[in-house]
C-alpha cells in the first residue's frame, strides 16, 4: 500500500505529517511512501532529502491524494481537500471529531476511514501515539521561549557589578502536559516557578521539577478521569481566583494552559488581576483556541494592556517550532501505522477491539464510529481508590501490633539459632566454633542490613558490596598459595566469583549514572 502526506494548506502551517526519517520506518512496514513537492520545506526538509530516504516527490496535491491509499496530515482536511477522498482510502489527522461533526459527515460520505489523531486515547500503551501530548509538550516549552523573548529582564538572577538582578517569577496555571513543559522550560533558565493545578496528584509532579505547588486549602480534589479535571465547584473557583488575585502583583509571567476537553476554557485570569501586574509582565495563553483563560486574551494575536502588560494568545506555538513538531507528530502517525499493520506486510488492518484503534477511528467502512465506547484499559492518571481513611488511633495501634509480632518473630529465631550453636559446639573442635559464630553473626547482620535497604539506595548498596568482595579477593589471595589443593581451588574460586561482583557491580554502576547524562 501506499502511505502520501501533502503540503498542509491551512495558512500558516509549517508541520508536515511524515519526515525523511519517518518514513524509513514506514518503509520497513512494508509501505511505499509519497510526500508533495514542497511539503517540508517549512519544516526544513527538501525534497532530495525525501528522495534520498526513498520516498516518491509527486508534483502535485491531486496526484497525492490520487495515488495515496493513506494520506498522513496535520490539520483536519480542508472542504476542497474531502472532495479528493475516496472509498476505501484512510486519512490520518488532526481531526477534534466532537467540534467538526459535518465535516466528519462528508468523510463518512465519501466511504473513507478517518483516524483522528486528538483521539488517541491516554493510557501507557498508546503514549508513543498521543500526539497531542507531544504538540503541547513543544507548546509550553515555546511559551516559555515566547515569553523570554517579550520580557525586558533575565529569567535567572544575577549579582554583577553593575548592580544586583533579581528572578523573574513564573506562574504556571494547569500543570498537564503543557504546564510541565513550562515548568521545566522555565525553571532550567533560572526563574521561580509556582504552578497551581486543580488535580492534587500533580503536586508531587511539580515539586519534583523544583517548582512550588500553590496549594488551595480546599476540600475538593478536581481529579476527573483520563488523566483530565472535572469542573470544579463555584466555591473552589472564588477561593483559586483569590488566590490568584495575590499572586498578581508578585509575578512577572503567567503561562495558562488550564483546560477541561470538549469545553471552553475556563476564566482564571480576570481583568483586575491582569491591572494588578507591574508593567512590563507577560501572559501567554495557551488555551486562546478555546476562547483562553486570560479576561484579555485575543486569539492569534499579541496585544498590550493600558498597564503594559503584554498578553499572547497565539495558536500556533508547535508550527512555530515546525521542524521539532513534525518531527515528533510524524513519528506518532507512523507508530500508529506500525499498530495498524501487526503482519509489517504494507497492509492495514483495522482492529476494531484494539482499544487504541477503535478510540482513533471516527469513520470507518461507511460508518461513523464517533464517540468511541470508554477504553478498556484504565487511563494513565486516573487516581487509583482510595481506602478509607484511617484515625491516627488506628495507625498507631497497628503499627505497635506489626512491630510486637516482627520482635516475637526475632525472638524465636535467636533461640532456635542459640540451640543450634550450642548443639554444633557439643561436637565440633573449639577452633572451627570460634569461625562458624563469627560466619553466622556476619549472615544474620548482613541479611538485616541488606533487607531493609530501600530499594532506591541499591545503587550506593552495590557500592558497598564492591567493598566486600574487594576483602573477600584479599582473603583469597592470601589462601591461594595453600599446600591444600582444596583450599587452593576454594581461594580461586572466590578470587574468580568477587572479580565477576566487582566488575559487574561497576557496569551495572556505569549504565545508571549515564541514564543521567546529557547526551
Ligand atoms: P492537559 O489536559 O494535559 O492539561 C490541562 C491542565 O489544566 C490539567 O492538568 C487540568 O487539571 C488543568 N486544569 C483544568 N481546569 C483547571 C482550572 N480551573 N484551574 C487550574 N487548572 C485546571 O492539556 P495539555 O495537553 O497540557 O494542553 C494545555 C492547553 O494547551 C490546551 O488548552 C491546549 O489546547 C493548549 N495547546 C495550545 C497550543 C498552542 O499553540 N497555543 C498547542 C498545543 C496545546
Amino acid at each position: 500500500m501506499k502511505i502520501g502526506a501533502p503540503k498542509e494548506t491551512f495558512k500558516g502551517e509549517d508541520r508536515v505529517a511524515m519526515t525523511p526519517q519517518s518514513a524509513q520506518a514506514l518503509q520497513k512496514l512494508g509501505y511505499d511512501c509519497l510526500i508533495e513537492s514542497g511539503a517540508g520545506a517549512a519544516a526544513r526538509f527538501s525534497d532530495e532529502d525525501y528522495a534520498a530516504a526513498g520516498v516518491e516527490v509527486v508534483k502535485t496535491a491531486s496526484a497525492l491524494w490520487k495515488a495515496a491509499d493513506i494520506v498522513a496530515k496535520v490539520r483536519p482536511p480542508s472542504d476542497a481537500e474531502t472532495k479528493k477522498l475516496r472509498k476505501g482510502q484512510t486519512l490520518i489527522s488532526f481531526f477534534y471529531p466532537a467540534q467538526n461533526e459535518a465535516l466528519l459527515e462528508k468523510v463518512n460520505k465519501a466511504g473513507s476511514t478517518l483516524i483522528a489523531m486528538d483521539m488517541v486515547p491516554r493510557i501507557s500503551r498508546a503514549q508513543k501515539m498521543d500526539a497531542l501530548s507531544s504538540m503541547a509538550n513543544i507548546a509550553g516549552y515555546r511559551a516559555v521561549i515566547e515569553a523570554g523573548n517579550n520580557f525586558g529582564r533575565f529569567f535567572t538572577g544575577q549579582i554583577t557589578a553593575a548592580g544586583k538582578v533579581p528572578p523573574a517569577k513564573v506562574l504556571v496555571i494547569g500543570a498537564g502536559v503543557a504546564g510541565l513543559a513550562a515548568i521545566g522550560a522555565a525553571q532550567s533558565m533560572g526563574a521561580i516557578v509556582r504552578a497551581f493545578d486543580v488535580r492534587p496528584e500533580v503536586a508531587e509532579q511539580i515539586e519534583s521539577m523544583g517548582a512550588e505547588f500553590l496549594f488551595l486549602d480546599f476540600e475538593e480534589s478536581g481529579s476527573g478521569d483520563g488523566g483530565y479535571a472535572a469542573p470544579s465547584s463555584p466555591e473552589f473557583r472564588e477561593k483559586q481566583l483569590a488566590l490568584f488575585r495575590e499572586q498578581a502583583p508578585d509575578v512577572d509571567i503567567v503561562i495558562t494552559t488550564a483546560l477541561i476537553p470538549g469545553r471552553d476554557a475556563p476564566k482564571l485570569w480576570l481583568e483586575d488581576m491582569v491591572m494588578a501586574m507591574k508593567p512590563g509582565s507577560l501572559i501567554v495563553d495557551l488555551a486562546a483556541e478555546r476562547g483562553g483563560n486570560c479576561d484579555l486574551t485575543q486569539m492569534d494575536k499579541k496585544v498590550e494592556t493600558s498597564n503594559g502588560v503584554t498578553v499572547i494568545g497565539y495558536t500556533d506555538f508547535p508550527s512555530r517550532m515546525a521542524a521539532q513538531s513534525s518531527t515528533l507528530y510524524s513519528t506518532n502517525v507512523r507508530h500508529m501505522m506500525d499498530d495498524l499493520t501487526p503482519e509489517k506486510d504494507g497492509q492495514v488492518f483495522h482492529n476494531m477491539d484494539d482499544d487504541v484503534i477503535r478510540g482513533a477511528t471516527a469513520a470507518h467502512e461507511g460508518e461513523v464510529t464517533f464517540p468511541p465506547p470508554p477504553p478498556k484499559i484504565q487511563a494513565i492518571a486516573k487516581a487509583v481508590p482510595k481506602a478509607p481513611e484511617k484515625t491516627a488511633e488506628e495507625i498507631a495501634a497497628e503499627e505497635a501490633a506489626a512491630m510486637k509480632k516482627a520482635g516475637r518473630f526475632q525472638t524465636l529465631i535467636l533461640i532456635a539459632g542459640g540451640l543450634l550453636m550450642a548443639f554444633i559446639g557439643a561436637f565440633a573442635p573449639a577452633s572451627f566454633m570460634q569461625h562458624f559464630i563469627v560466619f553466622a553473626l556476619s549472615c544474620f547482620v548482613g541479611f538485616q542490613v541488606i533487607w531493609n535497604v530501600s530499594h532506591a539506595l541499591h545503587t550506593p548498596l552495590m557500592a558497598v558490596t564492591n567493598a566486600i568482595s574487594g576483602i573477600i579477593i584479599v582473603g583469597a589471595l592470601l589462601q591461594v598459595g595453600s599446600s591444600s589443593t582444596i583450599v587452593m581451588v576454594l581461594a580461586a574460586i572466590s578470587v574468580l566469583i568477587a572479580s565477576i561482583n566487582i566488575v559487574g557491580g561497576f557496569m551495572v554502576t556505569r549504565r545508571m549514572l549515564a541514564m543521567f547524562q546529557k547526551s
